[in-house]
């Protein structure tokens, strides 16, 4: 039985001369999954380099300080979404309260805070810093509160400013 992990990708010179030189059906597939295969990969290796570096156009956007725009059904009730404001991290939260955007920067040594749905805090991994919704310091050795960003919500988007 052939093994499920055995395909070849592309067409080889071994496939060509099998075929007497001639294009299958098998080997068009062949080279219509491999250009596929490869458009797929650029796709991930773009969006991944593009989050990584962003370009300058988007940097500048960011850095102006313009208002952030979020779809509301991005991020249901006890959600949360990390996002880039002003060319910062910024964790926005959805609780049953309201919707809150505050820096995940930690103001401790600047790891990055994330939310924690069960105990309702925002928790920095490094060195266990809790801080509530309004940024302020619950507990741990962050020695000041997070920044937060203003939220609003027009239409069916969440609005930072
Ligand atoms: S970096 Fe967050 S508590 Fe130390």
């Amino acid at each position: 039985m052939k093994s499920p992990f055995s395909y070849k990708v592309g067409v080889t010179m071994e496939d060509r001369i099998q075929t007497g030189g001639k294009t299958t059906r098998r080997s068009f597939l062949n080279i219509l999954l491999t250009v596929i295969l490869f458009i797929g990969i650029g796709g991930v290796i773009r969006t991944i380099l593009l989050f990584l570096w962003p370009s300058k156009e988007i940097i500048q956007r960011e850095a102006a300080g313009g208002p952030t725009s979020i779809p509301l059904n991005q991020i249901p009730v006890g959600g949360s979404k990390m996002i880039r404001y002003r060319g910062k991290p910024f964790v926005v939260v959805h609780t049953a309260a309201g919707i809150f955007a505050v820096s995940a920067v930690c103001t401790h040594l600047g790891c990055i805070v994330y939310w924690d749905k069960d105990k309702k805090v925002l928790v920095c991994p490094c060195h266990a810093a809790f801080f509530a919704l309004n940024g302020s310091v619950i507990s741990g050795p962050a020695p000041s509160p997070l920044p937060v960003a203003q939220v609003k919500i027009v239409g069916e988007q969440i609005i930072l400013s």
